[in-house]
């Protein structure tokens, strides 16, 4: 009986297959040649200095901030509450305005694990990229994003936070939080505190000392 039922849809199926690929013939053996090919072939995900807005339009995972540019934003912010395993194609994670990891398609770039770094100019008119890349971004502090977030261990795909392994920043959770909160691309942005502001002097004390450990040489 579900044979009989089945049957008619298999056939009906292949049949539009082989319709599929009549009319697109180019066009599969030219996916089917990429997708043989080497990384290089990978086709990337659109980022530009669109793709990215103000935090708060993100979604807040403890203390940073998620989103996916290929709409499946369910699937970022389930490995951003688990803390642990690989984050799907098109996650976007950010900390703070500035800098922000894009994921691109598997077998993109095997050392960063796929991850693009970006170094944003944040204003009230919105983002402008400054860099982006893989292994070679360097943060206007002078340190290497790569080299810092690789040393994260393998289950937490290069996400450093506190404890996964990656250099220590000498910046604080409470700075942090002032600086998320300063956000200049918020349409409404946030009042800040007192404390706020007084976390923000602070941070500016540390930035004037502060060396990254994977600075290049001058
Ligand atoms: C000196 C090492 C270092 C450098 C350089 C560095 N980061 Fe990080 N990054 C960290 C640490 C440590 C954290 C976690 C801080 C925390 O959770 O309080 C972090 C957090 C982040 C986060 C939030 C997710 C996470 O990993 O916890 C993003 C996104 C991020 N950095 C992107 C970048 C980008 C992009 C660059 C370069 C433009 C960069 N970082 C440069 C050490 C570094």
């Amino acid at each position: 009986m579900n044979i009989h039922l089945k049957s008619p849809t298999v056939s009906r199926t292949r049949g539009s297959w082989t319709k599929l690929l009549a009319a697109t013939g180019t066009a599969a053996m030219l996916l089917l040649a990429a997708g043989q090919g080497d990384a290089a072939e990978v086709k990337p995900i659109k980022v530009d200095d669109k793709s990215f807005k103000c935090l708060k339009d993100m979604v807040k995972v403890r203390h940073f901030y998620v989103d996916n540019l290929k709409g499946n934003r369910k699937a970022t912010i389930a490995v951003a509450e688990k803390g642990k395993g690989d984050y799907p194609v098109g996650s976007v994670v950010q900390l703070i305005p500035g800098e922000v990891m894009v994921k691109q398609p598997k077998g993109f770039n095997a050392a960063t694990h796929d991850w693009e770094f970006f170094e944003l100019d944040v204003a009230k008119e919105g983002s402008t990229i400054r860099k982006r890349g893989f292994v070679d971004v360097v943060n206007r502090f002078g340190g290497n994003c790569f080299a810092c977030h690789v040393k994260a261990r393998p289950e937490f795909d290069l996400v450093c936070e506190m404890e996964h392994g990656c250099d220590p920043i000498p910046i604080t959770r409470r700075m942090l939080a002032a600086v998320q909160k300063a956000d200049p691309r918020c349409a409404k942005p946030d009042t800040l505190t007192q404390d706020d502001q007084k976390a923000l002097d602070e941070l500016g004390e540390v930035l004037k000392t502060m060396t990254m450990p994977s600075a290049p040489p001058k």
